[in-house]
């Protein structure tokens, strides 16, 4: 948001410096590090948290193989909500799944903060998703036998953060969400919107760079689907997290910073 882009969907030019400048008018991020003393540590500054290049992806060989991805650019500013939209089939979890780590393109590059993804080893890109990059899914992907607070504390767990600090941490992402009451619920006990809420507080526990959702009010009825949205935005802001969320839903189209639109594996241009 430093400049106001001619068309929000394109991406920004390539080989943007490595900015120490704090934009003063980057008012989410500037919000984020001055309130609460939430961060765990410092945040880097790149202009473009995302920088996706010429990435294709196939799957299967010969008559049967399917293009999911046939050549998909675009850069992702720090701090933006950007939507990702298209058709069932269009390759919107394919690239999440490739932006985040869990799969590997065919060939293309992906940044993420200063990391080349696509140059990482398996065990390189399980820390990336362990320090810097978190998923949510429509599924919401918690943990059925722990409570909301213990689902929240799995990623902080992991990264070796102590008991005391931990609990902290949850309460604080739990009161963001609001789900402040409930936090010895188990995922079995709370509705479907409060179950994403749970998965939402667990993505941003750790603090991570980029936030990766999936469909994340595909489960969900149209008025919860708003709640969750909002709140998504809210902490994109808060949080300062840079996210790329696939849906059709219009209450983040309507919301989101930017849309990009994937067709037949590849980004429409407007
Ligand atoms: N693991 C896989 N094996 C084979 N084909 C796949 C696999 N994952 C995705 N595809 C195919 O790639 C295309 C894009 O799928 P996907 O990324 O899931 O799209 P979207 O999330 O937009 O619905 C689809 O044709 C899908 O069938
Ligand atoms: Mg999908």
């Amino acid at each position: 948001m430093s400049e106001p882009a001619e068309n929000p969907s394109e991406p920004k030019g390539r080989g943007a410096p490595w900015t120490e400048e704090r934009g003063t008018s980057d008012e989410g991020r500037e919000r984020s590090e001055e309130g609460m003393g939430r961060r765990v540590g410092p945040r880097r500054r790149e202009e473009d948290t995302v920088a996706v290049e010429g990435v294709t992806r196939t799957f299967g060989s010969g008559r049967t193989a399917t293009r999911a991805l046939r050549g998909v650019s675009f850069a992702v500013q720090s701090g933006q909500l950007v939507a990702l939209r298209g058709r069932s089939g269009s390759g919107k979890t394919t690239l999440l799944n490739i932006v985040g780590g869990l799969d590997r393109p065919d060939s293309g590059r992906v940044r993420v903060g200063d990391s080349d993804v696509t140059a990482m080893s398996d065990q390189e890109r399980l820390r990336l998703r362990r320090t810097s990059v978190a998923f949510i899914f429509q599924s919401f992907g918690l943990i059925p036998i722990l409570s909301a607070a213990e689902n929240v504390g799995v990623p902080l767990r992991i990264a070796g953060l102590a008991p005391k600090k931990r609990e902290e941490r949850v309460r604080l992402m739990l009161d963001i969400v609001g789900l402040g009451e409930h936090a010895r619920q188990r995922p079995g006990e709370l509705s479907g919107g409060q179950q994403q809420r749970v998965a939402i507080a667990r993505a941003l526990a750790g603090s991570p760079q980029l936030l990766l959702a999936d469909e994340p009010t595909g489960q969900l009825d149209s008025e919860t689907a708003k709640q969750i949205m909002r709140l998504l935005r809210t902490v994109v802001q808060s949080e300062g997290v840079t996210a790329l969320v696939a849906t059709h839903d219009p209450n983040l189209i309507n919301i989101a910073d930017s849309v990009l639109e994937l067709e037949d594996g590849k980004i429409k241009t407007p």
